[in-house]
């Protein structure tokens, strides 16, 4: 694919579609919504409003990080505290699909629905790729963005249109993408992470103490892994428990998977070696997180598992 031609005709696209109306998208710092948020800008100017929404699930110091990136770029970025109501919708679901769909019900009709009617915003720009597309499809996996493609119209469920600018593109063509914008490596070269966040990597229910935990570990993973040059590495929280040993008493704690993946766009997967003495370091950090005493190491390609483990 000619990716020079692809941003020009993108370029001239959203501004067709947008016209003299205003346009919004949220920036999540993932590959996706910040090469939908370059595009988006160069378009349209101040005629987009950029908003950073925080659900509770990031990773830690992930908003303010964000947005003082894409202000360095000149790109302001609003951060909207949506915290209460995404935890408020994730109480008591234990279901991988009801939790997705907690989510998107909760990020599309909930928090954009009134960021829209509080701006007059008639467009949502959305970094939807052609896997999530294909993967929603098939009836692997609801992603959280998926609309229009399993029947929802969001124009008459939520009062706006969705425009796609990368649903032709794979995880490697919005890589390419990314460089061509000029994007930082911080940005090109970030490992994916999902919209439905750390959601996706606690099996059971999403609680303010699980996700302390999971965040925890997902530091220690993303700081021990990150010079792998792997696809995608990350720890899970499960939903069962173990006997342990914690300052030499009994103790039924926690379990933590560690998955550090390659891939090319994601369809596949296959597990990476590490070496034993990281992996060792890895448990070793990962037990000393209050409540764990188990580390695991997955060795599943997909298929047969799915990267993420809701
Ligand atoms: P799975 O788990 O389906 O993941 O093998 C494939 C790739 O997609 C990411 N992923 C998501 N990305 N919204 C996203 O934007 C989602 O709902 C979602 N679920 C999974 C996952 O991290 C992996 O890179």
């Amino acid at each position: 694919m000619n990716y020079q031609a692809f941003v020009k005709e993108q370029i001239t696209s959203i501004k067709g579609w947008v016209g003299n109306g205003l346009a919004i998208n949220a920036l999540s710092g993932g590959v996706d919504s910040s090469v939908v948020t370059v595009l988006g800008h160069r378009s349209l100017a101040n005629k987009l409003k950029t908003v950073f929404i925080d659900n509770d699930l990031m990773r830690k110091d992930e908003p303010e990080r964000v947005v003082r990136l894409f202000a360095s770029m000149g790109i302001p970025v609003e951060l909207v505290n949506a915290r209460k109501e995404f935890m408020e919708a994730l109480k008591g679901l234990t279901d991988p699909e009801e939790k997705r769909n907690a989510i998107t019900r909760t990020f599309y009709a909930t928090v954009f629905g009134k960021l829209v009617r509080e701006t007059g915003a008639k467009f949502l720009l959305h970094g939807t790729i052609l896997t999530d597309i294909e993967e929603t499809v098939a009836g692997i996996k609801r992603q959280h963005n998926i609309l229009s493609q399993i029947g929802i119209d969001p124009e008459k469920e939520y009062g706006y249109q969705v425009l796609e600018p990368l649903k032709t593109l794979r995880k490697d063509g919005v890589r390419e993408v990314a460089k061509i914008l000029g994007l930082p490596a911080e940005i090109t070269q970030r490992i994916p992470f999902p919209g439905p966040a750390l959601a996706t990597r606690i099996v059971g229910e999403v609680t303010e103490e699980r996700l302390v935990t999971v965040r925890a570990a997902t530091a220690i993973v993303e700081e021990e892994l990150g010079d792998t040059g792997a696809f995608q590495y990350m720890a899970v929280l499960l939903n069962d428990r173990a006997t342990g040993m914690q300052q030499g008493k009994r103790e039924f704690g926690q379990i933590i998977v560690v998955r550090c993946i390659n891939s090319v766009d994601a369809r596949t997967a296959t597990p990476v070696e590490i070496p034993w003495k990281r992996l060792t370091r890895i448990c070793e950090r990962i037990t000393a997180i209050r409540g764990v005493n188990r580390c695991l190491y997955d060795l599943t390609p997909k298929p047969p598992a799915t990267i993420e483990y809701i």
